[in-house]
């Protein structure tokens, strides 16, 4: 007779705890990591000859790094991590995350804020916007479909914990593609921020938008 626990052996993964450590912003006993300097983030900003300066200023320096504990990228599974991003403005531009759409654009994610204060930025394919304010103990949840990306607005490093499934991938282009997300955030001069229209936006087509939104495994 077979040992029922050899297939379970063979299935099942180990439970893990890991430590988000705030003061470094990052997910202790984490299995990835990765790191994004200014240079990295050529065109994403508005303000070119702002950005031309800063880069001089912070050569080297990483505006934001991502640790994870990524069990796998099998359907059904999930990975955890924290994002830990500086504050800085170029120009009147706040310091942004790259930003993407899951290549498996159906895929949900979680955000939660440790500390600092953050903007959600999220674009639906068909171009519309919503922003969505965070702080320490938000919870944030960006729906299937929604582009995504990450603003610091305070004056402080912004911290968060963000989970989501493991298969759901990240597909950097879309931005690139449609010349940045069709809104930018931006210092409001009273100590706040808001939304300003992104002048090289290029819409999706229609067949574009179809695509995405056909997507169901
Ligand atoms: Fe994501």
């Amino acid at each position: 007779m077979s040992d029922p626990m050899t297939g379970e052996r063979k299935r099942m993964r180990e439970p893990g705890t890991c430590v988000v450590d705030i003061a470094s912003g990052e997910l202790t006993g984490a299995t990835n990591r990765y790191a994004k300097t200014l240079a990295d983030l050529a065109g994403v900003y508005e303000d070119e000859a702002a950005y031309r300066a800063m880069l001089e200023k912070m050569a080297g320096t990483v505006v934001y790094e991502v640790t994870s504990y990524t069990p796998s990228n099998d359907a059904g599974d999930m990975i955890i991590g924290v994002t830990r991003m500086l504050p800085g403005k170029i120009g009147r531009e706040f310091f942004v995350t790259r930003g993407h759409i899951h290549a498996r654009a159906n895929r949900p994610e979680m955000y939660y804020g440790e500390s600092g204060r953050g903007v959600l930025l999220l674009e639906s394919p068909g171009g519309d916007i919503r922003t969505v304010a965070f702080g320490p103990r938000s919870v944030c949840y960006v729906p299937p479909f929604w582009i995504h990306r990450t603003v610091n607005v305070g004056p402080d490093p912004l911290v968060m914990t963000f989970a989501y499934p493991a298969d759901s991938g990240q597909d950097y282009d879309i931005i690139v593609k449609s010349g940045g997300m069709r809104s930018r955030v931006v210092d409001d001069g009273k100590g706040g921020w808001t939304v300003a229209d992104n002048a090289a936006y290029r819409p999706r087509s229609a067949e574009t938008v179809a695509a995405i939104l056909a997507q169901t495994e």
